[in-house]
């Protein structure tokens, strides 16, 4: 028998002194706050190779054996990632929908990542599972939603499709599919979707079982908005062959374009159909919070649920999205189990009843005090700023020889440069898209602007998407020269024989 008292201490290597911590910490917090302060300064990114970053990191080095100093490891941390990174918080970065980061929400994390509380059960994230709960609420009413909605926060615009389309699969397959499965008997369930629609329908509808050929692409306008007439047509088509229709996917502000799909139509003929409607606005849905949102952005209210993205029009650091389900027991329906092992002595919401992950973290912190620090009003502001700059940039693209506009909806504008020779020439269309790939490569590498791309009718276009309170009306009217003058120097590189003899003469 040991005669030693137990140890009431314990030396644990992770373990920090609060006179470390606060050193370690102010240092960061200064490090952060130097490096929001010189963004603009800096290039959006450096474009350097992956070869290039890993010799910085020194990829190849070897697991630690031993271990270092916190402070001087935040250092090197901070420096890597200053130097050598991609920063979506820079006033030129226009690429794909990322939005700048509310410096609120970087704050947030770290006090989320304090507590530490695990969100997948009330019991051990008490105040975490309320402020997550309020955060849902304050989301709908937001959107003009139904508050007494069920959601919660997930890791992106992805994650909440697939909840939401979970939900669905489940309320209108017409038989337990989480029991049953689909066996040789099971009806072929079909999605009614845009040809528009982002690309988590297909993983969606491969990852939970229907295969990618349950989604019926349905065309769309010239506006890129889905055809009700089709989709009508689509719908009879398919009870006709004895299919079995269960969800159409409205989106509201489509990611190449922005595109609204008429939602209210839609809405319309989901319930005269009995089918489950709901609404991507994983991008433009925070739109619908503008007092002169379009009729058909508001008729997002209408569906049976919705997909929203706080890291997108609520500017939270990644990651943080968020599914909405007018009905929260299609929630619960969805993806409840209660395994022996669970066992929560008091009655309230445990999110692992409502979505698929167990252990959850505290995503709702940084959109919660966020949320606070702007107030609806704030929002308003920030998202009205960011549509009002898309229409500056749209119309100074249209009036700068050189660039062609091809399309402006919410805060995303399209558009291509075509040398002022070629401009009338219908012989030149894979040229072109030759030339404005090269133009957006250059761009992407050379830090002054980023930006993205889209493909419409089989045109290869340069894509802004201004989802960034610190972009300034300076930056949106600078851009076109820039494009332009990437355009000539590609242009003079690139342009095929055939073609010269014009390029010469100008
Ligand atoms: C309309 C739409 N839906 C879904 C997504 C996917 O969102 P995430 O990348 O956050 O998963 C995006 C991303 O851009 C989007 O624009």
């Amino acid at each position: 028998m040991s005669t030693s008292e137990p140890s009431a201490t314990r030396e644990a290597v992770l373990e920090m002194s609060p006179e470390q911590f606060r050193d370690a910490g102010h240092r960061v917090v200064d490090l952060v706050a130097d490096f929001l302060a010189t963004i603009r300064d800096r290039p959006v990114t450096t474009g350097e190779t992956p070869l290039e970053i890993r010799r910085h990191l020194q990829a190849d080095r070897e697991l630690p054996e031993t271990g270092s100093e916190p402070r001087a490891l935040l250092e090197e941390a901070a420096e890597l990632l200053f130097n050598h990174s991609l920063f979506n918080n820079h006033p030129r970065f226009w690429g794909f929908i990322t939005s700048s980061a509310s410096p609120l929400g970087t704050l947030g994390d770290l006090l989320a990542a304090a507590v530490n509380p695990n969100c997948g059960a009330w019991v051990l994230s008490p105040m975490a599972s309320e402020i997550e709960a309020q955060t849902v609420r304050w989301i709908a009413t937001l959107l003009g939603y139904p508050a007494s909605c069920g959601g919660l926060l997930v890791s992106g615009g992805n994650q909440a499709n697939f909840v939401c389309f979970l939900a669905a699969r489940q309320a209108k397959a017409g038989w337990d599919v989480r029991s049953a499965g689909f066996g040789p008997a099971a009806p072929s369930l079909r999605v009614y979707s845009s040809k528009e629609t982002h690309t988590w329908i297909q993983k969606a509808a491969d990852l939970f079982g229907l295969g990618t050929d349950s989604v019926r692409w349905i065309p769309t306008d010239r506006r890129q908005r889905m055809r009700v007439d089709a989709l009508r047509d689509a719908i009879a088509a398919d009870r006709a062959r004895g299919d079995r229709p269960f969800l159409v996917v409205g989106t509201a502000g489509s990611v190449s374009t922005g595109a609204i799909d008429p939602l209210l139509e839609l809405s319309e003929l989901c319930q005269k159909e009995d089918l489950w409607f709901h609404v991507d606005g994983a991008y433009g849905g925070f739109a619908a919070a503008l007092p002169d949102a379009p009729a058909d952005l508001k008729a997002l209210t209408l569906a049976d649920s919705v997909a929203i993205d706080p890291h997108k029009w609520l500017y939270a650091p990644l990651e943080a999205g968020c599914a909405l389900v007018r009905d929260p027991e299609r929630l619960r329906a969805a993806f409840s189990y209660h395994p022996d092992y669970y066992h929560f002595g008091i009655a309230a919401t445990n999110y692992v009843d409502y979505g698929p992950q167990n252990s959850r973290g505290f995503r709702a912190l940084k959109v919660w005090l966020a949320l606070r620090h702007a107030g609806r009003q704030g929002y308003v502001q920030m998202i009205s700023d960011d549509i009002r700059l898309a229409n500056e940039l749209a119309e100074a693209v249209r009036v700068c020889e050189g660039l062609e506009l091809k399309t402006k909806d919410l805060s995303i504008v399209t558009f291509r440069y075509v040398p002022p020779d070629l401009a009338d020439q219908a012989a030149v269309e894979a040229y072109l898209n030759d030339l404005n790939r090269e133009v957006l490569t250059r761009l992407q590498q050379r830090g002054e602007y980023f930006l993205s791309n889209a493909v419409l009718d089989d045109q290869f276009l340069l894509r802004a998407c201004i989802v960034n309170f610190r972009t300034t009306s300076a930056d949106v009217q600078a851009a076109p020269g820039t494009v332009v003058r990437y355009g000539k120097e590609v242009d003079q590189e690139l342009r095929p024989a055939e073609l010269r003899r014009s390029l010469t003469a100008t």
